[in-house]
């Protein structure tokens, strides 16, 4: 479901925000906030478009983890630039 992949790239893209490293660090953590920003805003609209269209939308976090078709990274190091290819693919998946 689209809602949830937007909620669970949410939380992906500010868990690399947190946990970014490197030279670079000061541009890429802001980079991920502002496009963590951009996906939550998105959120509400999505959700009631989706109620307007007859349907029902998210009731829990537990919802979000079953219908989430992206997936999660938990893992405790990632570089940089496997955080940034990785934002790519997911946001080019949503898209
Ligand atoms: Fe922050």
């Amino acid at each position: 479901m689209l809602l949830a992949d937007v909620f669970a790239l949410y939380i992906k893209t500010k868990n690399f925000h947190w946990h970014m490293s490197g030279p670079h660090f000061r541009n890429y953590h802001h980079l991920l906030d502002e496009q963590s920003e951009e996906l939550f805003a998105m959120t509400d609209a999505v959700a009631e478009r989706a109620r307007k269209a007859g349907g029902t939308t998210l009731r829990s976090v537990g919802q979000i983890a079953r219908l989430q078709r992206l997936v999660d990274n938990d893992v405790e190091y990632v570089t940089p630039d496997d955080m940034l290819s990785e934002m790519r693919e997911d946001n080019a998946q949503l898209v």
